[in-house]
């Protein structure tokens, strides 16, 4: 192994980006589910996750669903979107915020990010609106924890009567101009897969304030079942309930979600600390109007000035046992979306090839983390010697 630090590799266990981190009041939840025989996708413990999720995002109604990608998918059916209509989405996110537009049968748009929020950019957006009748819909995605700047977005779509959509996959507990993340759209979509902010192993909650849009979500998501002794049907249905079971650990986890979000600002303050005076790293910058979440920490490397670029010190993380990943390949560079149109595109690209995400579970000891920086540095003086060798 090449040891770019003092520990020894077999006796320290390996550092996850964002590992799932119980509570420990899953098991007494998940009994009281047990117990009850709902064990079923539908009980007590998810209506309970549906009111007390729908409080923490601030909105009225949520429906709790097998995952953040099905709550977008049903979201984008329920505003109506299909064949013949555009999606702007945000290029720089995962694949599972524009997938949904082609589940529906429409086409994605992609547009550039504000490189100071990483965000959608609302000018590029306004552009993009004012050239393309078809666009029905954007889908705002929250960034690693960061909320996108909604004034600017809602003005712009209520001007050009475009319905907003917010991704907040990752943005659970996260704040915008002091109210929660998750009421800045006409509909939001949360996920709890095993690496987000809290988890129910997999799964996902679609919020609203319109009513009537969750209920048709819900009907939808029990394969459109109308109200009839026998199973009739009048549209297409899916399969999409999330189980009793994992909404009694997602109650477990969201007891806890103010001090997790704690947790990950608190370690996101040290990575700020620790790197603040080396040349060439910079940490992703907080947008003014909001409080993220810092789901994860994600660092930019200039490669010229910090003397290493981002994938050695990936690979000498790596080396260490040490999870760190690219940001999110931008979607106008997936071979899968090549044919979709994208509006600018520089900034994310830009931002994928110097972006890394480093390990951000609100469980990471301040020793871990130093641990992590120490390799981030050691990896440069390393770069470093051996170019001047
Ligand atoms: C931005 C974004 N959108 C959508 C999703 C999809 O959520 P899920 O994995 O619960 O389907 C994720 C996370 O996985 C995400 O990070």
């Amino acid at each position: 192994m090449g040891g770019l630090c003092s520990y020894a590799r077999d006796a320290v266990p390996r550092i996850y980006l964002s590992p799932p981190h119980l509570s420990g009041r899953e098991l007494e939840l998940l009994k009281e589910a047990v117990d009850s025989n709902w064990v079923a996708p539908l009980g007590p413990q998810v209506d309970a996750f549906e009111r007390e999720l729908a409080d923490v995002a601030g909105v009225p109604y949520a429906l709790a669903l097998s995952s953040g990608t099905a709550a977008l998918h049903l979201a984008l059916i329920v505003l109506g979107i299909g064949p013949g209509d555009e999606v702007v989405c945000s290029s720089l996110t995962f694949s599972a915020s524009a997938n949904p537009v082609l589940y529906v049968g429409a086409s994605p748009v992609f547009v550039d990010v504000d490189p100071d929020t990483w965000t959608i950019d609302p000018e590029l957006l306004d552009r993009t609106l004012a050239e393309r009748p078809q666009v029905r819909a954007v889908v705002a995605v929250d960034l690693y924890g960061q909320c996108c700047d909604y004034d600017a977005l809602r003005e712009i779509c209520e001007r050009r009567g475009i319905v907003l959509l917010q991704d907040a996959a990752e943005s659970l507990g996260a704040e915008h101009r002091g109210a929660p993340a998750g009421g800045q759209g006409a509909l939001a979509a949360f996920s709890f897969n095993g690496n987000k902010v809290i988890t129910t192993s997999g799964g996902g909650m679609l919020v609203s304030r319109d009513e009537g849009l969750i209920e048709h979500a819900r009907k939808l998501s029990t394969q459109a079942r109308e109200p009839a002794p026998h199973y009739q049907h009048t549209e297409l249905g899916y399969n999409y309930r999330l189980s009793n079971l994992l909404a009694a650990v997602g109650r477990a986890q969201l007891e806890v979600l103010g001090e997790r979000v704690e947790a990950r600002r608190r370690i996101n303050a040290r990575y700020r600390e620790l790197l603040e005076d080396v040349p060439g790293i910079t940490v992703m910058p907080e947008a003014p109007y909001g409080r993220p979440n810092c789901w994860l920490t994600c660092i930019l490397v200039d490669p010229d000035e910090a003397g290493a670029d981002r994938e050695t010190i990936r690979l000498a993380l790596e080396a260490e046992d040490i999870e760190s990943r690219p940001l999110w390949k931008p979607m106008h560079l997936q071979p899968f979306f090549a044919d979709a149109p994208m509006v600018g595109g520089d900034v994310s690209a830009g931002l994928f090839d110097r972006g890394l995400c480093l390990p951000s579970g609100s469980a990471l000891t301040e020793e871990d983390q130093a641990r992590v920086v120490e390799i981030v540095l050691a990896s440069r003086v390393a770069t470093k010697s051996s170019q001047s060798a």
